[in-house]
Parts: C-alpha cells; sequence; structure tokens
C-alpha cells in the first residue's frame, strides 16, 4: 500500500505495548563450529582473504558504510548531512546504498545524521548491515559471493532496494550479494503452453519507477506494488507482491514466466513452469531471499488502456456512525471485488476513512459510480458529510497511478506493519463481520497513532497459471481483502519502543487470526516474530516449500526469517547466526 504523503494524509506504500516477548534463548549446548563467524573473531576473513575475493570479482568489492557517515569524520560533508537529516524519515537515501536498509528496526539508529559534523567516525558503526557488498553484475560474481561465504563460514544477505520489513536484507557480520545494478529491460513476444502475448525481460534490479513508463511507451503495462521505489524483482514477486492491478491480471509471482538465477551451488540455471518446476515454485510466492539469487525474470506484460479511478473521503467521527461506516465498506467489498479487474484501497486513520484508491481497468466513470452506488447509499442514510468525493477514467496505468499515489510522492520508512489476509467467507457467511469491525475500532482506541487500511482484491488464480505454478497459498486466492496494520514512529525511535510496537502489531494480528481462522498473513508485509509464522505465511504449502528448500540449498547459505526451515537457526544474543 502507499506509505506516502497523498493529500494531506501520510499513506503508506506498504503497518500500545503488548505482551513481552522474550528473545531467543541463547541455547548455551550450541558449539560454536555451528555458529557464522563474524567481525572479531579470530576466523573473520583478513584483508588479503578479503582483497582476493575482490579480485574474484573484479574489483566489484565495497566496504559497507552506513549512509549517515558522511556526517563523520574529518572528512564529513556539510551540505549532505543536513540533507540526511531533513529526510531521515524518507526511505530515498537508503535505496542506493550497498547495505543500507530501510526499516529502523533493523538500521537499529547505529549510524545517524544528528551528531555535531565531524564526530569521530568510531561511533558510526556498521550495526547489523553487512559488511562487505558485491556489486553483482552477472552470474560469475554471484557464484564467488557463495563460495567465499561457504569456505569462510560468513553469513549472505542478498540486498537490492532494502525494503524489507522482515530484515532479510541485511544480518550482522554477513557478505552482501547487492543485485541493485542489473537494470537492464527488454521487452518481447512470448510463448510457452500457458502463455502466448507481450512479456518484458527485467534484470533483478529494475524499480517500477523505472519500467511503469517504458512499458506504457508500448501500449502496455506490467503489474507492480503501489510504492515506486521498490524492486520489480526482488523480495515483492518472490513473497507475493500486490498492487492495484492484482484483480486485473494477478498478483506479481503470477506475472512470471521464467527467470535466470543462481543457486546455492553457484549454478547459473534458467527456471520456468516446466524446467526446475519445484525451484520456480518456490520462487514464486514462497518467501524472499530463501532460495536462489535472482539475476533476472521474464514477466507478463498487458495491455493497457483507460482505467476508471474514484476516491472518497469522510471525517473519523470516533463514533458509532463512523464505524458502521467502515463496516458498511466490508459488507460491500464481496460485490465489488466479483467486478472482474476491480480492486481497492481504503485507510483508516483517527482523522479520516479514505477509499483513496479504486482501480477499474475498462470502465466508465458512470460503471465506476453505479458499483460504489449501494456504498454511497449506506453512507448517506448514515447522515456522513463526505468532505471528498471524484471519479475519473485516465487513458493508462501510469496517468491512473499518478493521478491516485503522484509520480513525486515522499514515500516514508517510519512505520511498523503487520497485517491479515481476511477470507472472502468471513465476509460472505457475516455474522463476525462486526466484531472485526469492533476489534479495529478498539486497536485505535488503544493506539491513535494509527493507519488500517483494507485492500481490495480478487488474487484468484489468472489464467494460465495453476496451484502448481507457484506458492501463492489458498489463504491468498480465497482472500477478500488485506488488512494492513501500520502504527508510526519516527526513525529515530530507540529500539526499545520500536520492539513495543512490533509486540503490538503481532498482538493485533493474533485478534485477526483469533476472528479468520483459515486466513493467513502476507509475509511481505507481516511480522518476522509472529509465534504462528508457518502457518500464517505459508498455509498448506510449507512442506513441499521444506523439501524444496533442502534441495536446492541443503546447507542453507542462504538464511532469511521468517523464511522456511528458518527455524533450524537461532540467533544469539550478540547477533551470530548459529545452527540449532
Ligand atoms: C515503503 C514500502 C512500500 C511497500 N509497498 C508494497 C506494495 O505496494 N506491495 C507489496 O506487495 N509489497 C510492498 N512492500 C513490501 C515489499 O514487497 C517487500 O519489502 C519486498 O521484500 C521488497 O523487495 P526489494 O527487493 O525491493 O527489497 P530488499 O529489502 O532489497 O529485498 C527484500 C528481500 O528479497 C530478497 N531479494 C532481493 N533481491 C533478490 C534477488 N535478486 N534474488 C533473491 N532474493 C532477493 C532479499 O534477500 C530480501 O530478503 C512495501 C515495502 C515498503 C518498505
Ligand atoms: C576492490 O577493488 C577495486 C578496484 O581495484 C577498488 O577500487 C576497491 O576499493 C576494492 N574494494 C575493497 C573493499 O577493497
Ligand atoms: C518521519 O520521520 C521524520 C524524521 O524524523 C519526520 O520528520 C516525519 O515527520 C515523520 N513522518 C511521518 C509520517 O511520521
Ligand atoms: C538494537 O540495539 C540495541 C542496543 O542499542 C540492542 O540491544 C538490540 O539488540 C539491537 N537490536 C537489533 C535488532 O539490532
Ligand atoms: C556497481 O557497478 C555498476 C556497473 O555494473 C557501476 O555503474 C556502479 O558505479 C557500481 N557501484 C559502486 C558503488 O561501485
Ligand atoms: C510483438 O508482437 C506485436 C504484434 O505482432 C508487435 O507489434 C510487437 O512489435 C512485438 N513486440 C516485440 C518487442 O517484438
Ligand atoms: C475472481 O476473478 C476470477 C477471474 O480471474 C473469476 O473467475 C472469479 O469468479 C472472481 N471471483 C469472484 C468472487 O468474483
Ligand atoms: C459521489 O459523486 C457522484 C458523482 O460524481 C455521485 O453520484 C455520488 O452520489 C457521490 N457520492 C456521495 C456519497 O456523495
Ligand atoms: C439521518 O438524518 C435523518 C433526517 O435528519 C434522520 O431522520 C435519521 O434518523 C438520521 N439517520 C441517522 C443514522 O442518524
Ligand atoms: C463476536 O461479538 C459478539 C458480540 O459482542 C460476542 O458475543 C462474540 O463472542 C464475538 N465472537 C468472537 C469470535 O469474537
Ligand atoms: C505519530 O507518529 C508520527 C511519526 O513519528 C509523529 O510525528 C507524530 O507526532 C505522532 N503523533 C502522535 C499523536 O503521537
Amino acid at each position: 500500500m502507499l506509505f506516502s504523503s497523498f493529500l494531506p494524509f501520510v499513506t503508506v506504500c506498504v503497518s500500545a505495548v503488548g505482551a513481552y516477548r522474550p528473545a531467543a534463548r541463547a541455547p548455551h549446548h550450541i558449539p560454536k563450529n555451528n555458529c557464522k563467524v563474524i567481525p572479531g573473531d579470530r576466523k573473520w576473513p583478513g584483508v588479503p582473504e578479503w582483497n582476493a575475493l575482490n579480485k574474484t570479482v573484479g574489483g566489484r568489492l565495497i566496504r559497507g558504510t552506513p549512509v549517515a557517515q558522511v556526517c563523520y569524520g574529518p572528512n564529513a560533508d556539510a551540505t549532505k548531512c543536513s540533507d540526511l537529516q531533513s529526510s531521515w524519515g524518507v526511505v530515498d537515501h537508503f535505496l542506493n546504498n550497498p547495505v543500507a536498509v530501510i526499516p529502523p528496526y533493523w538500521d537499529n539508529n547505529t549510524c545517524h545524521p544528528f551528531v555535531p559534523l565531524g564526530t569521530d567516525v568510531s561511533s558510526c558503526g556498521i550495526g547489523n548491515l553487512a559488511v562487505y557488498a558485491i556489486n553483482v553484475s552477472d552470474a560469475a560474481t554471484v557464484a564467488a559471493g557463495m563460495k567465499f561465504a561457504r569456505q569462510k563460514n560468513i553469513r549472505l544477505v542478498i540486498k537490492n532496494t532494502g525494503h524489507d520489513f522482515l530484515g532479510g536484507s541485511q544480518g550482522l557480520g554477513s557478505l552482501a550479494l547487492w543485485t541493485h545494478n542489473l537494470k537492464d529491460i527488454k521487452f518481447l513476444n512470448y510463448t510457452s503452453a500457458t502463455y502466448n502475448g507481450p512479456a518484458v525481460k527485467i534484470g533483478a534490479g529494475v524499480q517500477f519507477k523505472e519500467l511503469s513508463r517504458l512499458a506504457e511507451a508500448r501500449g502496455l503495462r506490467v503489474v507492480g506494488g503501489s510504492c515506486p521505489t521498490v524492486g520489480a524483482n526482488g523480495g515483492w514477486r518472490q513473497g507475493g507482491g500486490h498492487g492495484p492491478l492484482v484483480s486485473a491480471h494477478g498478483l506479481g509471482a503470477d506475472q512470471t514466466l521464467e527467470m535466470e538465477v543462481v543457486t546455492a551451488d553457484g549454478k547459473l540455471r534458467k527456471i520456468s513452469p516446466t524446467k526446475d518446476a519445484d525451484l520456480f515454485y518456490a520462487l514464486n510466492g514462497g518467501g524472499a531471499g530463501n532460495w536462489a539469487v535472482v539475476l533476472s525474470s521474464t514477466i507478463k506484460a498487458h495491455q493497457d488502456g483507460p482505467i476508471a479511478g474514484s476516491i472518497l473521503f469522510f471525517d473519523n467521527t470516533h463514533d458509532d456512525t463512523y464505524w458502521a461506516a467502515v463496516e458498511a465498506w466490508t459488507r460491500h467489498l464481496p460485490a465489488l471485488n466479483s467486478i472482474p479487474g476491480f480492486a481497492s484501497e481504503i485507510f483508516i486513520t483517527q482523522d479520516v476513512f479514505a477509499l483513496d484508491m479504486a482501480t477499474w481497468p475498462g470502465a466508465t466513470e458512470a460503471q465506476m459510480i453505479e458499483a460504489l452506488t449501494p456504498f454511497y447509499n449506506s453512507i448517506k442514510e448514515l447522515n456522513i458529510t463526505i468532505t471528498k468525493n471524484e471519479t475519473a477514467v485516465q487513458r493508462s496505468y501510469v496517468e491512473h497511478y499518478n493521478t491516485y499515489v503522484g509520480s513525486d510522492q515522499i514515500f516514508t520508512r517510519n512505520l511498523t506493519i503487520g497485517g491479515r489476509l481476511i477470507p472472502r467467507s468471513f465476509v460472505e457467511e457475516g455474522s463476525l463481520v462486526s466484531n472485526l469491525t469492533s476489534s479495529i475500532r478498539s486497536m485505535f482506541e488503544s493506539s491513535p497513532n494509527t493507519t488500517i487500511y483494507y485492500l481490495g482484491y480478487n488474487a484468484s488464480l489468472p489464467a494460465g497459471v495453476t496451484s502448481q505454478t507457484n506458492a501463492i497459498f489458498p489463504a491468498w486466492r480465497e482472500s477478500l481483502f488485506l488488512i494492513n496494520l501500520v502504527t508510526w514512529s519516527d526513525p529515530m525511535t530507540p529500539w526499545n519502543t520500536l520492539k513495543d510496537s512490533l509486540a503490538t502489531i503481532n498482538n493485533w494480528q493474533q485478534t485477526l487470526r483469533e476472528l479468520t481462522p483459515g486466513g493467513g498473513g502476507y509475509i511481505n508485509e507481516g511480522t518476522f516474530d509472529e509465534d504462528t509464522w508457518k502457518e500464517d505465511y505459508f498455509g498448506g504449502t510449507y512442506e513441499k516449500l521444506a523439501r524444496i528448500k533442502k534441495k536446492y540449498d541443503p546447507e542453507h547459505l542462504l538464511y532469511v526469517k521468517p523464511g522456511v526451515r528458518a527455524d533450524e537457526w537461532v540467533q544469539l544474543g550478540d547477533g551470530r547466526l548459529c545452527k540449532v
């Protein structure tokens, strides 16, 4: 959803103090050999070894430096540092750095810009970020990084844009494979047993903002996220990938036709639903960063054309009337989602109810208004005063997107997120819908600084895709909408407070879970430490995925939490990763 500053409201391209959850116990029985080597250890590679790796990768090894290092040391840069100070809550600075990550939880204030210019650089630590990164250019540079990490027993991570809320794009004492510069984009016509039509081959580093306009110029559109900065070909697709075009064309994972990947054995493979189909299955919906390193994907492109959009706002009056209107929206969603191609995003804050984007490819303005009329009637019956209500048709997806999201939006990193996929049957059956409304209401009453999104998609199987093609699990296919629970906090918030926010979100997820048995969570916008992660993020696909993990990465070179088989590892108090 949108974590931007759209209109006067903050929205999220994207989610109180709850039960304290103790960190994983440091199991004293773990032999040191089971653990990754970290800086300071006798076995941590010395400069000659890093230099040798650098030679192998053609000089593409980079020493990790935190973004805010420009504020430290004798070479501190006053202009850059003050720029960072004024925009520390914004995602942009973190995208182009080989190791830096967006979520403040993982960044953990290790090195920040709010210091006197020129402060001793020793107080700007690398923290959880990768110590070195390889600027990936091809399969050989990936394979060299894998080999080095295996031989030296150090942690390996993959960093693309650094959006990952779960912390998968960083790791204490790690070597990063930085895929951001794989920017090739090539349009083609694709033919296979299941798809015949326009397609585009994109490098692993391509971001939606770089792809959408190029597609538009060819009369095409591609399924993308709500945030232009998210990678088109990294964690978004591997974890599922949602955005305004999901109802029209399927989830991100449903778009993939083939991929070029490097597996943990260093081998370059071209995979598809017919070649290494199990790996293809896992890499499309089975969770990010856990299977292989993606170099490129060939994805479907779709005929572009006019798209109807709509927005509607009214104030949060903090009374039963307001919450009745929220519930009316929920009850209208089954009808809206049964319209082919229709998708919606609403958000609720302490100030407003906002339908901030309805998306309906091919519809007219009159059709859009007609579709929303049952909801209009409900809110009219409630005597609610509308503050904004506009419907329009744009000529292309990009124009539609720019109308509702904006082409130059500022996206913020100041959030903690979680959520729940709400089954269609839950709303159709209907008896617990009021319980959902009152649960959401009580979340606001306990934590006013919250935004809750309802992302309404029909994410059922698109033509040519089956439950064997990719790992998108039934909870997604059978969902009516995705709830994102977001709490806001300044990125300088102390880590313990962010941890409390996460505990709150986990408690809220648990509340929604109890209401919606058989629902699930969206891993990319979930929490890393949820107890019921296997069921919630993978559903019935877990056992199959666990076998695929064993087959393609038997030594578990690629570790992410909550990834499949992550419970075979534990992170000790000092952040060191050990095999249990
Ligand atoms: C501001 C914001 C807005 C968002 N909006 C949306 C949205 O609209 N829709 C949605 O579905 N999600 C959204 N998300 C969630 C997003 O999908 C995930 O954070 C996703 O993991 C980001 O992928 P990335 O490659 O850009 O980021 P990274 O953090 O660089 O990578 C994410 C994960 O993917 C792995 N990975 C990255 N590249 C590769 C590769 N080449 N090969 C193998 N593994 C790789 C990494 O190891 C990591 O585990 C949003 C997140 C943020 C912070
Ligand atoms: C790797 O080599 C290149 C070119 O030789 C050099 O510029 C770079 O600083 C080296 N990287 C590291 C980490 O030493
Ligand atoms: C995010 O944090 C920045 C930096 O501290 C702050 O200026 C900004 O107001 C915050 N924005 C939101 C939406 O919380
Ligand atoms: C964040 O830093 C604090 C110390 O300042 C440390 O106790 C905590 O473990 C760190 N958390 C993470 C996730 O790095
Ligand atoms: C990474 O490699 C690309 C070329 O593939 C180059 O343009 C870029 O400058 C490199 N980045 C860094 C930080 O070395
Ligand atoms: C794909 O085929 C269409 C129709 O034949 C053609 O117009 C288009 O140029 C082709 N695209 C590419 C990239 O070859
Ligand atoms: C969702 O879309 C599919 C087509 O992709 C359609 O077959 C299905 O009926 C739709 N679901 C509902 C509930 O309308
Ligand atoms: C929103 O505007 C449309 C016309 O653009 C109108 O038909 C509809 O009744 C309005 N809805 C509400 C709730 O005011
Ligand atoms: C709405 O206003 C009308 C007329 O003033 C009134 O009869 C009705 O009870 C109100 N409805 C609600 C839900 O307040
Ligand atoms: C739903 O709400 C009703 C009425 O408040 C309550 O009696 C019931 O226990 C709730 N059910 C669940 C599953 O929370
Ligand atoms: C909500 O969080 C934002 C982001 O940090 C902060 O700027 C704002 O002051 C907070 N508002 C309240 C009411 O706590």
